[in-house]
């Protein structure tokens, strides 16, 4: 397991958390919105733009049971929860942000809507065939049994069932500036190149309806609207600003690919 891990107890995630909203003027004790918690708890690349851009390819729609994999403080769950409206089931590893989860699924309202269970992606604790569709969300990285893992994601889902996801992947050449976002040491860091990752998902019985190399960003006519409050992952995550410069680094060197896919179960 990668550093990724908060190092957190719990109440020190909760308390870092309610600060956070506070320092940024919002009131913990009214209702929140998804949307405007983003900042903080959309903990992967694009942040929740991305998460908007990953719910259009994967074609997930109201009623809809999803699974979210690696859901961190549980943002990205929210947001499938109000819009389409989904009833979302959470595996997260890390006890603190299974615990932070809870306290902003609390805040806005959704308790009922998504679930949090703390455990591991590659044992599930759900049944055959239970989800429309599994969501995931730069955690790949952190798991070095890739087979294990699209194996699991296979297991859970219904047939016809969609697995939409955006992971790191490997490039040309090693990965060579640290710390990275996902791993402090070459030792934590699981990347497999893209053709690898094609691949496992096929032997699993995966077929690929989107998949895209999206390490170049696209020119865009709309400019990134001002950020409605001033909430930031450096709440709970140490040394952003020198991971993220890395993780620019590395992609604009090709030393790491930035992906996304949609895949369908097939049986
Ligand atoms: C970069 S965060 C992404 C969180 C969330 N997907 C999001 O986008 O907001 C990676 C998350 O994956 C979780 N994770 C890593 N390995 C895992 C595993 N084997 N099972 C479940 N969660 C795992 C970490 O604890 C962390 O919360």
């Amino acid at each position: 397991m990668a550093n990724i891990e908060a190092h957190y107890s719990a109440q020190d995630i909760e308390a870092r958390i309610l600060t956070a909203l506070r320092e940024a003027g919002l009131d913990p004790e009214k209702r929140l919105t998804p949307e405007e918690l983003g900042a903080l708890d959309h903990f992967h690349t694009g942040g929740y733009r991305a998460s908007l851009r990953l719910l259009e390819l994967s074609k997930i729609r109201a009623g809809d049971r999803v699974l979210d994999i690696g859901a961190g403080l549980a943002g990205p769950a929210r947001m499938l929860a109000v819009e389409p409206g989904c009833d979302v089931d959470c595996i997260e590893l890390s006890p603190d942000y299974c615990a932070g989860a809870k306290l902003l699924n609390r805040l806005t309202g959704l308790e009922d809507r998504v679930n949090v269970y703390e455990g591991s992606a590659l044992d599930q604790p759900f049944e055959d065939n239970s989800f429309d569709a599994a969501w995931m969300q730069n955690v790949g990285m952190n798991i070095e049994n890739k087979q294990k893992l699209y194996e699991e994601v296979y297991r859970v889902l219904k047939p016809g069932g969609r697995f939409a996801f955006q992971e790191m992947a490997g490039g040309d050449t090693v990965a060579s500036y640290y710390p990275l976002p996902w791993a402090t040491l070459p030792s934590d860091n699981f990347l497999i190149p893209i053709e690898e990752m094609q691949s496992l998902l096929g032997e699993c019985g995966f077929v690929s309806e989107f998949f895209e190399d999206a390490s170049n960003p696209q020119p865009s006519g709309t400019p990134e609207p001002p950020p409605k409050v001033q909430l930031s992952l450096s709440a709970y995550v140490d040394d952003l600003g020198q991971k993220a410069d890395n993780a620019i680094r590395s992609v604009k060197e090709g030393q790491i690919r930035f992906v996304r896919g949609v895949f369908r179960k097939t049986r």
